[in-house]
C-alpha cells in the first residue's frame, strides 16, 4: 500500500535548521522512511502514478523536509528514459567541486515550495560527494549535470537553505554567454 509522505512546506521552521549529523547505523525507522521517499519520488517521475496519487514531480528529498533536522538526502535519478538510481547519502560533504559552473534553465523546484519562483541558480557544474550509506560504509559519488545540481540542491537543505535563497535579485536570469543553461 503506498502511503504519501507528509512534507513540510517552506514556512515550516525545520527547513531553516542546520541538521545534525545522523547517528550511524540507521534505525529501521529511518531506513523505512527512506524506502518510502524512494518509492514516492520514483513513482512522481512516472507519469501514471504521478497522476494516480497526485503527486508533483520531484527528484530529491533531504530529511528536514520530513521534520527531521538530521544529515540524510535522497536522490532518485532518472538516468535514462524510465530508468532509475537511488542516491542515500548519510552524512554527505561536498568534498571537491568544478570552477564551471552551470544553471538548470528552467530554475529549480522543491516540494517544500508550492509556488514557482523564478530565477537562475548557479550550481557547480560537477561535485564529489563522500559520505555513508545506511549501514554505515563510506561512499562517493562524482554527479555532473543536472544530479550535480540535485546534490547540491539536497545539502543545502541540511544547512537550512532553500533554492531560491541562491537567486540574485538583482539579476534574477543569465545568457547563455554568463553561465552554461541546461
Ligand atoms: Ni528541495
Amino acid at each position: 500500500m503506498f502511503k504519501k509522505l507528509n512534507i513540510l512546506d517552506e514556512k515550516d521552521p525545520h527547513l531553516r535548521r542546520i541538521s545534525k549529523d545522523a547517528s550511524l547505523p540507521l534505525s529501521k525507522e529511518y531506513k523505512d522512511i527512506i524506502k518510502q521517499i524512494i518509492t514516492e519520488l520514483t513513482y512522481s517521475q512516472i507519469e501514471e502514478y504521478e497522476k494516480k496519487y497526485e503527486l508533483r514531480p520531484g527528484m530529491g528529498l533531504a530529511f528536514p523536509q520530513l521534520g527531521i533536522n538530521e544529515r540524510i538526502i535522497v536522490i532518485v535519478h532518472e538516468y535514462e528514459e524510465g530508468k532509475f538510481k537511488n542516491y542515500v547519502f548519510i552524512n554527505p560533504k561536498i568534498t571537491s567541486y568544478s570552477d564551471e559552473m552551470l544553471a538548470a534553465e528552467a530554475g529549480e523546484g522543491c516540494l517544500s515550495v508550492n509556488r514557482d519562483v523564478e530565477g537562475h541558480i548557479k550550481r557547480h557544474a560537477r561535485v564529489t560527494v563522500e559520505g555513508y550509506d545506511e549501514d554505515g560504509n563510506k561512499i562517493k559519488v562524482r554527479a555532473r549535470e543536472e544530479l550535480s545540481i540535485a546534490f547540491q540542491h539536497e545539502i543545502d537543505h541540511l544547512n537550512g537553505i532553500l533554492f531560491y535563497d541562491r537567486i540574485d535579485k538583482n539579476k534574477p536570469f543569465f545568457s547563455e554567454d554568463e553561465i552554461r543553461l541546461i
